[in-house]
């Protein structure tokens, strides 16, 4: 079994950072100067590495690329302004990275190997966590298949890897949104629930079908009935219904249970609204519209935290927002930040520190 003192450690020679300037990031440009890579063989891991970010050599026939066996996480790391790092809620995100893997048929990580070996990443790179308020240390945990092996069946051997990447805010500003009624992201019995490549590689079509339109993303709606909204791009959504938070519920398993969804609606909670997980109509949501009762809509997710969506298009009917006079939103999101970037006490136990 790997432990921390497992990982072997090559160190850069040189730190790329010294040509990067942690201010005003983009989304996943820059690469930290090392990486993490474990290889699981013969029904273990093995050869535990932490090493110079580099390219990986793969042959043509790795299976990952022909059928899919793939999956990831999004997590990320913040610096108190006394310099202290701090990883948000990584347990969650360990925890539902197996629970993908065990649905895409793959093995599980052990928390040994995830856990340790992020920290261990991370305290090699700590000097790449940006401290400007919506930046943070983007860690994306990822497997994949690795036999070279065109058959149709679950690969013998993984590869688990852990990059890290200094990072700015995703969405940059409120987004139109299309509610998206001919493809679907997910159906109950499919993948949607797990963090599986695929199903982002399998959501761009649509998606680029909104941008010609005019959009930023999709609401997607249910594979039966095209009525019950589902997730916003790559976020879950909430709307703020009279004094109400409203987000589609999990039970359906079409819905990736964001480890950000669960920090909102705690914090929602907090503040004093009542927080329903349900089954969300279309209609509901615009009769709301219409009463002046749908307040606000946002999208939640790692990458773009909190996200105000100012307007949404069903067929002919435009639903538009002013963003600017929103106070539910905002309030989430710098509650949030005071958490991440240690403003306030932690008092969920959801910083991990390093
Ligand atoms: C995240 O929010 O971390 C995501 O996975 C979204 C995306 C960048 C794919």
């Amino acid at each position: 079994m790997i432990a921390a003192e497992h990982f072997n450690i090559t160190k850069v020679k040189y730190s790329k950072l010294t040509d990067i300037n942690l201010e005003n990031l983009p989304f996943g440009k820059y690469f930290t100067d090392h990486m993490l890579e474990v290889d699981y063989e013969d029904g273990e891991w093995k050869k535990a590495e932490i090493k110079p970010y580099q390219p990986l050599v793969i042959d043509p026939s790795l299976a990952a690329i022909h059928y899919g066996q793939s999956i990831f996480e999004g997590i990320k790391a913040y610096k108190n302004a006394s310099g202290e790092a701090f990883i948000f809620r990584p347990l969650d995100n360990f925890k539902r990275f197996n629970i993908s893997a065990e649905r895409m048929q793959m093995p599980q990580v052990p928390e040994a190997i995830f856990m340790a070996g992020m920290k261990l990443l991370i305290e090699l790179d700590k000097d790449w966590i940006p401290q400007q308020e919506d930046h943070a240390l983007y860690i994306r945990p990822f497997m994949f298949s690795s036999d070279h092996m065109i058959g149709v069946r679950p690969s013998d051997k993984y590869k688990f890897m852990i990059i890290l990447s200094p990072t700015g805010p995703y969405y940059s500003a409120p987004m139109r949104i299309y509610v998206e009624e001919q493809y679907v992201r997910a159906v109950p019995g499919g993948v949607g629930y797990a963090k599986a490549a695929g199903n982002y590689g399998a959501a761009m079509y649509a998606t680029a079908e909104a941008k010609k339109k005019g959009y930023d993303q999709v609401l997607w709606t249910d594979a039966f009935e095209h009525k019950y909204v589902q997730e916003c791009g790559t976020m879950n959504v909430f709307f703020i219904i009279g004094n109400k938070a409203i987000t589609p519920g999990l039970e359906t398993g079409t819905i990736l249970a964001g480890v950000t969804r669960d920090s909102v609606i705690t914090v929602l909670k907090e503040m004093g609204l009542e927080v329903e997980e349900k089954r969300l109509s279309i209609d509901e949501i615009i009769e709301a519209y219409k009463l002046g009762q749908l307040h606000e809509v946002f999208g939640t997710g790692t990458a773009a935290t909190i996200s105000p969506i100012k307007e949404l298009k069903y067929r002919d009917y435009v639903m538009e927002f002013d963003v600017d006079s929103w106070k539910t939103a905002p309030e989430v999101k710098s509650r949030l930040n005071d958490i991440r970037y240690g403003k306030v006490p932690d008092s969920h136990g959801w910083m991990e520190k390093i």
